[in-house]
């Protein structure tokens, strides 16, 4: 009989609803603050797994009592949201999705996971996928952005890069793929709100980054709070049972999201705490992260039959299978045991650096402002983003301090030793008070340039942050025109950082100054990297991963929408537009300059005719008409012109990316499985249908700066 078995065959109904079970565990600076009474719950065997514990000793301390102390002496799965990074924090994962580099992404997930996997820990609550396409939802700036495509990249990656080469692996962490699904589509950005979308989009966009990390092996999955349809994801039994376990075939864990199960109370889906276990067991999930809804449900759920013990001896099993997977039956020290090296941290930040430079994306550079001279003398440098260590470290900080993290003024200080930095916050992120304005424009009094630091603080983005009003919070914009006025006067460039976990709407701030860079947050290394890009020892390269709208009233606004009948045109009143505001966003998906120029010739295909299996060929020709060495990004999406449902006038399949030295040209090679052309027909399955396909290659999903060719799809 296999080890796991065996040990269900031994298990009393607490031992197993403690497996079924995990539990936060409050992190003092000196400890775990474990309620005693878990405590003896954990000895008890009452408790069988925990979230929100690091340091290995303190990890090695409650995995003794489970080990030694009770009866079974099954090991705690402990896990945490390392999302972006453990100590050394990463760009937050919209920034990080700028990169459009699937290798980069697996990267910081190693490094992530090896860091985290030293402290103790042995699950990541991590990658999340979840497409966003309105601003307002402030958990955007954790996923990968409004595309699916690139959002399925990103799951195989991630999963990828946190696995690493298998879950025994001391290194390695178990991967929770999240929050399945379509969490991204709350209603009005509203964080936890109700989800009401077609059956198509859910197939087409939502549901397409999870069968990407199920592929990819993720360990686990964990379900939206919010309700799809009318039904809340976490009993949502079609999904989790029927389409993931059954149709994907995914044998691993199903971990409920925070209190999840208790909620399907006021969800209006359960009478009580009994029912509510009923429902998201049946429907698949193993654990209940922190409802206690199957320690105090599951066993009058039993005794009313709504529930067999042959359902929670399932769920008991894959939460010990997985702990055997992760070698903790073998070991339940193996993480945490070695401390990592010196050499092994700076390393890690060396990459944190190199990730958070390329996740910048310049929106703007009028008369090259940038990058800056390194001759340059006087500098001021302004805003409440300045100087705030806290502040980089963006929206998943793990278990990094807030202090230790490179400001603005320290990177620039540091690039720039020559020159003398001046600077002041003027204002504060938010809040009234204009009383730091005029000593702060004094400062800009004697200076070269500029630079404003301006933006959201961290906690601005994230979970329960919707913003209803995405410009500028607090005074910032009276600081920024106070600014302008006074540099415009004395002709002194100015060049805009902007740090946010989404899109911020800011026409009027793009139009007034020199340049613009957003720097989403960066991370631990942030100032260092903004000082690469500013003074230009490192181009510029990210490209952004969601469309800037240029009004509220646009959202959502991204480059997948299917053709209207009546498309814009402005002779004809009776067209799709605003009265009051263009229907292109301010910027397009996939923007981002660079220190280069670069301009595309000669798009090609290897064949004209393609049947299912074969694979195309797309070649571009690329030359680096600018000054300077510079990577460019390239995209290369398809349009199906007539199709027996109508298809989204862009459809991401590709990127690619070149270097280029001043005058060098180059090719960037795309391949194009025939498969891919396939897209869900009337009845929602996948259809191969002949006919002309358009593909389209160039720097973002601005149609206009697109390259055209077409092949025919043959039967
Ligand atoms: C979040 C999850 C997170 C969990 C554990 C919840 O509030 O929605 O994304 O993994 O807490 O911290």
């Amino acid at each position: 009989m296999s080890l796991v078995d065996s040990l269900i065959e031994r298990m009393s109904l607490t031992e197993k609803l403690g497996q079924l079970t995990m539990t936060a565990c409050g992190q003092a600076v000196t400890g775990p603050t474990i309620a005693g009474d878990s405590t003896e719950a954990i000895k008890s065997g009452a408790i069988g797994n925990l979230l929100n514990l690091v340091g290995a000793a303190n990890v090695h301390d409650m995995q003794r009592l489970a080990v030694d102390e009770s009866r079974l002496g099954i090991p705690l799965l402990i896990g945490y949201d390392v999302i972006h990074g453990h100590r050394t924090l990463f760009p937050i994962p919209l920034g990080e999705a700028s990169l459009f580099d699937p290798e980069a992404w697996a990267s910081s997930a190693r490094e992530s996971a090896k860091e985290a996997a030293a402290d103790g820990l042995a699950m990541t609550f991590a990658p999340m996928l979840d497409v966003a396409r309105d601003p307002r939802w402030g958990r955007g700036a954790e996923g990968p952005g409004e595309d699916p495509f690139v959002a399925a990249c990103m799951a195989e990656a991630k999963v990828r890069g946190f696995q690493g080469g298998g879950l025994t692996h001391a290194d390695c962490l178990a991967s929770v793929a999240k929050h399945f699904c379509a969490y991204g589509g709350v209603t009005a950005g509203r964080d936890y709100a109700p989800v009401d979308i077609s059956e198509r989009t859910l197939h087409e966009v939502h549901l397409l980054p999870f069968a990407a990390a199920v592929a990819a092996g993720a360990a686990a999955i964990m379900p939206a709070f919010t309700d799809l349809n009318g039904v809340p994801m976490t009993a949502n039994k079609v999904l989790l049972r029927d389409w993931l376990r059954g149709r994907l075939g995914f044998d691993g864990l199903i971990i409920s999201d925070y209190n999840a199960i208790a909620e399907l109370i006021r969800h209006g889906i359960a009478a009580d705490l009994a029912d509510a276990a009923a429902l998201a067991l049946k429907a698949g999930v193993d654990i209940d992260m922190m409802a206690d809804a199957y320690r105090r449900g599951l066993p009058l759920a039993l005794k009313r039959g709504t529930v067999s013990m042959a359902e929670i001896d399932e769920s008991v099993r894959r939460v010990l299978i997985l702990k055997e997977r992760l070698g903790l039956f073998d070991d339940p020290y193996r993480r945490g045991k070695v401390r990592e090296s010196a050499a092994a941290l700076e390393k890690r930040r060396g990459l944190a650096r190199h990730i958070a430079t390329r996740s910048i994306v310049m929106l703007k550079n009028d008369g090259d402002a940038l990058p800056l001279r390194r001759s340059v003398r006087r500098l001021a440098l302004l805003g409440p983003l300045t100087d705030a260590s806290a502040e980089m470290r963006g929206v998943w900080w793990g278990a990094a301090a807030p202090e230790g993290h490179v400001t603005v003024l320290q990177g620039l200080r540091t690039a720039l030793p020559e020159s003398q930095i001046l600077q002041a916050d003027g204002v504060a992120i938010d809040g009234a008070d204009t009383g730091g304005l005029s000593a702060a424009l004094r400062l800009c009094e004697s200076a070269d340039a500029i630079i404003l630091c301006l933006g959201e603080a961290a906690v601005m983005s994230g979970e329960a942050a919707s913003r209803a009003h995405l410009g500028l919070p607090g005074m910032q914009r009276q600081l920024a025109e106070a600014v302008f006025e006074q540099a415009q006067r004395a002709s002194i460039p100015v060049i805009v950082i902007l740090f946010s976990g989404r899109p911020l709407i800011v026409p009027w701030l793009v139009e007034k100054a020199n340049a613009v860079l957003a720097a989403w947050f960066p991370g631990s290394e942030a100032g260092h990297a903004l000082a690469d890009v500013i003074t230009g020892r490192q181009g510029p390269s990210g490209r952004t991963p969601v469309t800037w709208p240029r009004a509220l009233g646009q959202v959502p606004i991204f480059f997948g929408e299917r053709p209207s009948g009546r498309p814009f045109d402005s002779h004809d009143r009776f067209t799709s537009k605003y009265l009051d505001v263009a229907n292109e966003p301010l910027f397009p998906f996939g923007f981002g300059l660079t220190y280069g120029r670069f301009e595309l010739s000669n798009l090609r295909l290897s064949r004209a005719a393609i049947a299912l299996g074969d694979v195309l060929t797309v070649q571009v020709d690329v030359i680096n008409r600018g000054a300077r060495e510079a990577q460019e990004t390239l995209f290369l999406f398809t349009h199906d012109k007539i199709a027996s449902v109508s298809r989204p006038k862009l459809e991401l399949k590709g990127f690619g990316k070149i270097e280029l030295r001043p005058g060098g040209s180059g090719t960037v090679t795309f391949s194009l499985g025939a498969a891919e052309l396939r897209f869900l027909g009337m009845a929602l399955e996948p259809v191969f249908e002949p006919g002309e396909i358009e593909i389209l290659v160039g720097p973002c999903a601005d149609r206009t700066q697109l390259q055209v060719a077409s092949v025919q799809l043959v039967a």
